[in-house]
């Protein structure tokens, strides 16, 4: 029970991040640093994340990025307890990357190596920000991911539903994409949405007559490119009201399906009779206002906590990853240099 600090390593997508996490039990956790280099300009002219490049870029940066790290958390290495990364799931060359940094650190310090799925660093930051008690609702929505959790343990994770094909945040990333607005998609639909008339299109809503907790956003993209090829063929070129009314119309589609996905997995979360019901977001597209406030009302009709960490601890860090491999050790879990990159690695 004595106070743990780790530093925690993240390398699974475009981002390279170290930070240095401390708890006490009994009291808040503490984010002590926590540096995030990006690579969207690296990325910038090709559309997408290309893996060869963020590998070498996750390379270069994460030595200078621990540096930093434990510069600003007034530490040397041999001040932490533990070195934590994150061992998938991801793109491999970077999950490499951090795996073998993370191995190097370990040996040269002699300090424990703890190995942590990326998306259960998302799904534990509730409890790094909130101290949220298990069993809490999770939704993890970002450019990669999509899926309800029920966290019930740091180690204990049960899946009710996520997309079966694009993840909203990728689909925010095309319709940008289509529409000639500048990536990330997210926020530049958004800021269109605000000025745009939401009922003018109607996009499907995938798999709302379906039970379940599962989602599909490929189709609205679709449906979105056809309206748009319309248009264009109909006006000789996209008019400012139209790309409005098509981000807005599109929000509007994404919105729903999440209200209404969330709505069955909080049925099913609630169920467990938690003695503090909450739902908690996690990923990139959690910062758009319209979702998030549509999931706040959801919550309200249900007397559930809404906790929707602050933005810098919801899209990829590595704070998450070092207060992951907090918990994880605390319950007696340790790497050693058999630790592997786990592309896929569900949890
Ligand atoms: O969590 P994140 O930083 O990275 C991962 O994907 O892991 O999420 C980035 C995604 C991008 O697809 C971006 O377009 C989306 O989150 N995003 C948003 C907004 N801000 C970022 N989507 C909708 N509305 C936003 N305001
Ligand atoms: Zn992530």
């Amino acid at each position: 029970d004595r106070p743990l600090t780790v530093l925690g390593l993240e390398s699974s997508c475009d981002d390279t991040a170290a930070a240095v996490v401390q708890h006490t039990p009994g009291q808040m956790p503490q984010v002590l640093s926590s540096v995030v280099a990006g690579q969207t300009e690296l990325h910038a002219d090709f559309g997408g994340v290309v893996p060869e490049i963020a590998a070498r870029a996750h390379t270069e940066k994460l030595d200078s990025c621990v540096e930093q790290a434990l510069t600003q958390a007034k530490m040397a290495l041999s001040d932490v307890d533990a070195i934590a990364v994150t061992a998938g799931p991801g793109l491999i060359g970077g999950v490499l990357a951090g795996v073998m940094c993370a191995k190097g650190l370990s040996i040269g310090s002699g300090k424990p190596l703890v190995g942590v799925n990326h998306l259960a660093g998302h799904a534990l930051t509730p409890r790094l920000t909130d101290q949220a008690a298990f069993p809490y609702l999770m939704l993890l929505v970002s450019g990669g991911h999509c899926q309800f959790l029920i966290a019930k343990g740091s180690d204990e994770f049960t899946r009710l539903g996520g997309t079966i094909d694009d993840a909203p945040g990728e689909a925010f990333d095309k319709t940008a994409k289509l529409l000639g607005l500048p990536q990330p998609g997210g926020p530049s639909v958004e800021a269109e949405a605000k000025n745009g008339d939401p009922q003018r299109f109607k996009f499907p809503r995938p798999l709302l007559d379906r039970p379940g907790c599962d989602m599909s956003f490929s189709g609205l993209k679709t449906a979105l490119l056809r309206e748009r090829d319309r248009l264009v063929a109909e006006h000789g070129g996209l008019r400012v009201q139209d790309r409005a009314d098509l981000c807005a119309g599109f929000q509007a589609a994404v919105r729903d399906v999440l209200a209404e996905k969330s709505r069955r997995a909080l049925a099913e979360y609630l169920a467990l009779n938690p003695t503090h019901p909450t739902l908690a977001v996690a990923g990139g597209v959690a910062a758009n206002m319209a979702i998030r406030g549509e999931l706040e009302t959801v919550c309200a009709k249900d007397d559930t906590a809404f906790l929707a960490p602050p933005l810098a601890l919801c899209t990829d860090n590595a704070a998450m990853i070092a207060w992951a491999g907090i918990e994880r050790f605390r319950a007696g879990h340790q790497d050693d240099m058999s630790l592997q990159a786990r592309p896929r690695w569900p949890l």
